[in-house]
C-alpha cells in the first residue's frame, strides 16, 4: 500500500476505498447505483432482493425523528430475475458490487444467490431484517447456519453476513456464520423500535414496529463490531451511524476493515468523499500511514 492508499482488499476483492454504500438505500436500481459509484463510493451493496418481487408494506413505511430515521419497509424489491436487468446495466463500474440477498426459507434463499451469481462479485446475506415475518434470522444459531451453508452451496464467491443489534451473543452469531463458511460479517442492521402518535394512540408505522437508523445507532454498532471483532478471524464491516468521518475511524478502530454508508446519505451523496478525506486527513495528522494501523486500535486497552 502507498502511503496514505485508502486501497482495501477484502476477500479478495479490490477496493479503491473502504467506504461503501450501505444496503437498503439506493440500491434498486442501476442508474442509482451508478450515481452512488460516481460519489466516490469504494463498493457497492445493493437493497435486499428476493426471489419473488415484493411490494413491501403500505405507508407510512418512513418517518424521522430526532436526526434518526424509523422504517419499515418491508423489502421492497423487484425480485431477483428483474433485478439482473438492472446489474446488467452495471458491466462499465470496476468497483466490487455486492448483492444483498434475502429469503422466507433457505431454498428461496439460495435461488436468488444462483440466480445473482454471475452478475456481482459477493453476496450480503441480510440475516437481519426486522419489518417482516421472521427476518431477524440471526436470533437463531441453527438458522445462521443454514442459511450460511445453503448460500455457499450455490457460489463460490465471498458471502458476507449481516446481523442485527437485537440478538443475544452477537459475537457467538458471528462466529457461527464465520464456521458455516461466511467470509465476513457486516454490523449491524437498524435497531428496532416504533413510534406512537399520542394524539389517537395508533401506531404510525402501518407495519407498528420497524428499524432505527441514524447516527444515534454509531455507538450500538461499535460494541457489536467491538465484541465481533475479538470473535472471529474473518473481516467485520462496520455500519450503523456514519454521518461524518469521525463516526467512520471509531468504526475502524473497533475492528473494521471497512465501512458502510446508509441513512448517512440523507445529508448528501458528498458524504462518500468527505468520510474519504476525514479519514485521509486524520491519519496523516496523527501520523499513521494506513487504516490498517489504526483498525482494532481501541482492543489494545
Ligand atoms: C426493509 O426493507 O424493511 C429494510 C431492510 C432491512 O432492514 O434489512
Amino acid at each position: 500500500m502507498s502511503f496514505l492508499d485508502l486501497e482495501t482488499q477484502i476477500n479478495g476483492l479490490d477496493f479503491e476505498n473502504p467506504v461503501m454504500l450501505a444496503a437498503g438505500i439506493l440500491g434498486t436500481t442501476g442508474s442509482s447505483l451508478k450515481n452512488v459509484s460516481n460519489h466516490g463510493a469504494g463498493g457497492l451493496v445493493t437493497k435486499t432482493i428476493t426471489k419473488p418481487p415484493k411490494k413491501g408494506h403500505n405507508g407510512p413505511v418512513l418517518l424521522e425523528a430526532n436526526s434518526s430515521y424509523l422504517n419499515a419497509m418491508g423489502l421492497p424489491n423487484p425480485g431477483a430475475s428483474e433485478f439482473i436487468e438492472e446489474l446488467k446495466d452495471l458491466k462499465d463500474i470496476k468497483k466490487p458490487i455486492i448483492a444483498s440477498v434475502s429469503g422466507e426459507k433457505i431454498e428461496e434463499l439460495k435461488e436468488v444467490v444462483s440466480l445473482l451469481n454471475d452478475y456481482v462479485d459477493g453476496f450480503e446475506v441480510n440475516l437481519s431484517c426486522p419489518n417482516v415475518e421472521g427476518g431477524i434470522i440471526c436470533k437463531e444459531s441453527s438458522l445462521v447456519e443454514s442459511y450460511i451453508i445453503g448460500a455457499r452451496k450455490e457460489t463460490n464467491k465471498p458471502i458476507w453476513a449481516k446481523l442485527s443489534p437485537d440478538i443475544e451473543e452477537i459475537d457467538k452469531k458471528a462466529k457461527v456464520a464465520e464456521k458455516s463458511g461466511a467470509n465476513a460479517i457486516v454490523a449491524i442492521n437498524t435497531v428496532e423500535g416504533m413510534e406512537i402518535d399520542i394524539k389517537s394512540g395508533r401506531p404510525i408505522l402501518s407495519n407498528k414496529k420497524g428499524g432505527i437508523s441514524g447516527e444515534a445507532i454509531n455507538p450500538i454498532a461499535l460494541k457489536c463490531v467491538y465484541d465481533i471483532y475479538k470473535a472471529v478471524e474473518i473481516p467485520v464491516i462496520g455500519v450503523g451511524g456514519v454521518y461524518n468521518w469521525e463516526n467512520a475511524i471509531k468504526l475502524i478502530m473497533a475492528g473494521s476493515s471497512a465501512i458502510q454508508i446508509g441513512s448517512g446519505i440523507s445529508k448528501g451523496l458528498n458524504i462518500f468523499e468527505e468520510v474519504k478525506k476525514g479519514i485521509i486527513e486524520f491519519l496523516k495528522k496523527e501520523g499513521f500511514n494506513s487504516i490498517d494501523e489504526i483498525k482494532g486500535i481501541s482492543h489494545r486497552y
